[in-house]
């Protein structure tokens, strides 16, 4: 999946993966996480989500990171936000009070640009990704998070064979092993998604999960 990819969905307004609702595991399970207010939530991948502003409605800080700026100007057109927007080197950063969104590539991130980091959210984000580009996504992430950051990671389960991804399933099994070398990884719940997936049905699958996970960013390695 190129830039290139997204992009033209983006152009197309090929959205597919775009709720219209806050996600119900986000405001499930978010409160596990036991972060404090104000703690400022990375969203890797983010789109257009309105669970920006959820997270940012219970008092944190959020930053989300997209390659298309239509994902940002519609963010915040759709939410009557109006921006300010300043080129900070190679990202765009479109910014409301305590809801900021870069636009740029996810993988040119520093770990200077998203410090003071303290939680992540990740609903469709790993699951965007082709596996090979996942273990660049699992180490990038490390890479820009010191000890401690929780994450809520939310992942779909079926079998691949039935359909071509995006969004791909990812198995507990690679979850694991994409992340434990540097992140405590607990399942939360698994929720049988089926039944209100039809778009999902209609493209052949006849089993659906969603499994959301509490991951927990370990020391590094000395
Ligand atoms: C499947 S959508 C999910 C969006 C969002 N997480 C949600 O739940 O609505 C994946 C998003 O990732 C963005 N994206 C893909 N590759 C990216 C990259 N390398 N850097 C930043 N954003 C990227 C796409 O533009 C798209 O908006």
């Amino acid at each position: 999946m190129t830039p290139e990819f997204w992009l033209n969905r983006w152009q197309r307004s090929e959205l597919g993966w775009h709720e219209d609702e806050i996600n119900r595991h986000l405001a499930e399970h978010w409160p596990r996480l036991e972060l404090p207010k104000g703690t400022a939530v990375l969203v890797p991948l983010c789109g257009k989500s309105l669970d920006m502003l959820w997270l940012a409605s219970c008092g944190h800080r959020v930053l989300g990171v997209d390659i298309s700026p239509l994902a940002a100007e519609q963010f915040f057109a759709e939410s009557q936000l109006e921006p300010r927007i300043e080129v900070r080197g190679p990202f765009q950063h479109y910014q409301v009070d305590e809801i900021s969104v870069m636009i740029g590539d996810f993988f040119d991130l520093s770990p200077e640009q998203v410090a003071g980091i303290a939680a992540v959210y990740d609903r469709a984000s790993l699951i965007a990704l082709p596996p090979e580009m996942r273990p660049r996504y699992a180490r990038h992430l490390a890479t820009l998070l010191p000890a401690d950051v929780r994450s809520l990671l939310i992942t779909l389960e079926y079998e691949q064979s039935r359909m071509k991804g995006p969004p791909f399933a990812v198995v507990e099994p690679e979850v694991r092993a994409l992340f434990e070398p540097n992140f405590q990884v607990e399942t939360l719940s698994v929720f049988d998604a089926l039944a209100e997936s039809p778009r999902f049905r209609a493209r052949g699958l006849d089993a659906l999960d969603e499994r959301v996970y509490q991951l927990r960013r370990l020391p590094p390695n000395p």
